[in-house]
């Protein structure tokens, strides 16, 4: 993308941003969070979050990004450098390139598994299997070196050819991007449509003798019916908030960048809530009305409850279509991966372009070098995921950029807009060219609320209590006895205490040298994460010289 590139009409701006939200979070994540923490308890943390956190996030991202665009800066380092004149915020805005690269190099993968199911839906590769046997496929496939699913290295080949396939639209620059979105989200939402019919007209026709009470209401109610108790739970709070992160992509630095390529006089206040509504839409309608009921439909609530987890779509989902008849199932087959695929594809090709922008602004490169250098990156960090998947390194990148940092970029941003930047400026610029009138209290929230809930969120996860049970820490630190952290909490997965703790207990010694192996690996993944990290520092300092000639020009 060179610097002069832009969008090509509105819709195609809010389709690739709500493409760029819209993703496997929205259908694989959400429902596994709701279910986990408590269904009806989830929602309203979770819409709390979305009013006071997501929105304001949205406006500040897009609205940062227009600014830092109108300045010839087209990713999170020198959008950020442009707010202050302090030099120290450019390295800040390094959390912004390097979050979507290491997300890409986990996600990436995860899209290319749907590719492969898409695949095997049409081969027919499940039909007549046992549910067993279902969830066994997705445990061969991902154990590369023993794969038994085919086609040899299995796993390996549909990760590259969906590089390929994200660097291939990426070279083509913007108008790439946008075309994938409007061809990409209208047809997710039409297989998301009557994938959720289904879904939501079930009822008790699932039921088999096997699992007599199932029902997809039962799923449904779970989901819907809000429990107000849960209000003052911060384990839900957390929850919520780190799903309205990942959904809406904020806290990364690629809505930025998209913003970045938008026209002075152009709406941002319409435009983000368009774009996060329609996430929001997706998300809450269409996500918690596909795997929920239609898995409670036949195996029931409670087998839900015990088994939710990332692997539901893919271990269990093609088991369950095969209810409907081997040329249906392979339709639903086609429908749901399918699904899975453009959403995937439409955020991927967002996690590339702040990496390409920043190369074209700082080091003159062209978009086709700065794509298939994207490819290339993600294709080497991505690898150890593939290899490596069993190991636990997939979880740290997920982990450590999935999570942490947008937490970290997030709070960090607001700062810098909401009280370094200012609240005056800030105001005024998220108004700039506004095509609806944002309610003034919207002020007041970004300026405090957002921040404070923001810090509440990342002190929350740094010391996570004992059991993330906050009552009975408060209690054990006030009868004296301190407060004891979770081995979830920050400052625990610093050390790896859990998995210390873990090999400490073992007695079984093949055990404890698979143990000892994830350590090493988790301990290899974190050390190439902290490289990439300083890679990218090293280019923000070194692009300093070239970009302070551009910046006196202006
Ligand atoms: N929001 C996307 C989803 O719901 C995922 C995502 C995470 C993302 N990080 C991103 C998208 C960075 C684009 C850029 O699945
Ligand atoms: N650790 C993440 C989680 O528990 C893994 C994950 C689930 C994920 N669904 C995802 C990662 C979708 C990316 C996209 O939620």
């Amino acid at each position: 993308m060179s610097n002069k590139e832009s969008w090509g009409t509105r819709v195609g701006l809010i389709l690739a941003m709500a493409g760029n939200a819209v993703g496997l979070g929205n259908f694989l994540r959400f429902p596994v969070q709701a279910i986990q923490n408590g269904g009806g308890a989830f929602i309203i943390p979770y819409l709390v979050c979305f009013l006071l956190m997501g929105i304001p996030l949205l406006w500040i991202e897009w609205s940062i990004g227009r600014f830092g665009g109108n300045r010839g800066h087209h990713s999170t380092p020198f959008i950020l450098d442009s707010l202050d004149k302090r030099s120290y915020w450019k390295y800040i805005g390094v959390f912004g390139i390097f979050t979507n690269l290491a997300i890409a190099s986990y996600y990436c993968y995860i899209e290319s598994w749907t590719m492969a199911y898409v695949y095997h839906s049409v081969a027919g590769t499940f039909n007549g299997l046992s549910q067993l046997q279902v969830a066994d496929f997705f445990g061969k496939y991902v154990d590369i070196f023993k794969s038994t699913t085919g086609i040899p290295y299995e796993a390996v080949v549909f990760f590259v050819i969906c590089l390929l396939l994200n660097t291939f639209i990426l070279s083509r620059g913007l108008h790439g991007v946008e075309k994938a979105a409007k061809i990409g989200m209208p047809i997710l939402i039409a297989f998301g449509a009557i994938l959720a019919i289904r879904g939501l007209t079930l009822g008790t026709s699932g039921a088999s003798p096997e699992h007599p009470t199932a029902s997809a209401f039962d799923g449904l109610n779970f989901l819907w019916t809000p429990q107000f108790d849960s209000l003052i739970n911060p384990k839900v709070w957390l929850a919520a908030a780190g799903q309205i992160f990942f959904t809406l992509s904020v806290g990364m630095g690629s809505i930025q960048c998209y913003a970045s390529y938008l026209k002075t006089k152009d709406d941002v206040a319409l435009n983000a809530v368009s774009a996060g509504f329609m996430n929001e839409f997706v998300e809450v309608v269409l996500g918690s009305s596909i795997v929920i009921p239609i898995a409670a439909g036949y195996l029931g609530l409670d087998w839900v409850k015990e088994n939710a987890g990332f692997g539901m779509a893919f271990q269990t989902m093609p088991f369950l279509f095969e209810h409907w008849g081997p040329l249906l199932a392979a339709v639903a087959g086609v429908l749901w991966f399918g699904l899975l695929f453009f959403a995937g594809i439409t955020s991927s090709l967002a996690m590339g372009t702040p990496w390409m922008g920043f190369m074209q602004d700082e080091y003159g490169w062209s978009r086709e070098k700065g794509a298939w250098s994207f490819g290339t990156i993600v294709l080497l960090l991505g690898l150890p995921t593939v290899l490596f998947f069993n190991q636990g390194v997939f979880d740290e990148y997920d982990y450590w950029a999935g999570t942490v940092s947008l937490v970290v970029f997030a709070l960090a941003e607001t700062i810098l807009f909401s009280w370094i930047f200012g609240m005056e400026k800030g105001w005024k610029e998220i108004n700039a060219g506004a095509d609806i009138r944002v309610p003034t209290i919207y002020r007041f929230i970004i300026k405090y609320i957002t921040p404070a809930l923001l810090l509440f969120v990342f002190l929350g996860s740094l010391f996570t209590p004992l059991g993330n049970d906050w009552a009975g820490g408060f209690s054990q630190l006030f009868a004296g006895n301190g407060w004891v952290l979770d081995n979830n909490s920050i400052v625990k997965q610093i050390t790896n205490a859990g998995l210390r703790e873990q090999i400490a207990a073992a007695t079984d010694p093949t055990v404890i040298s698979s143990l000892k192996d994830k350590l090493l690996y988790i301990t290899g993944a974190r050390i190439l994460l902290l490289a990439v990290f300083i890679g990218i520092g090293v280019l923000v300092y070194k692009a300093k010289g070239n970009h302070s000639k551009i910046k006196t020009a202006i």
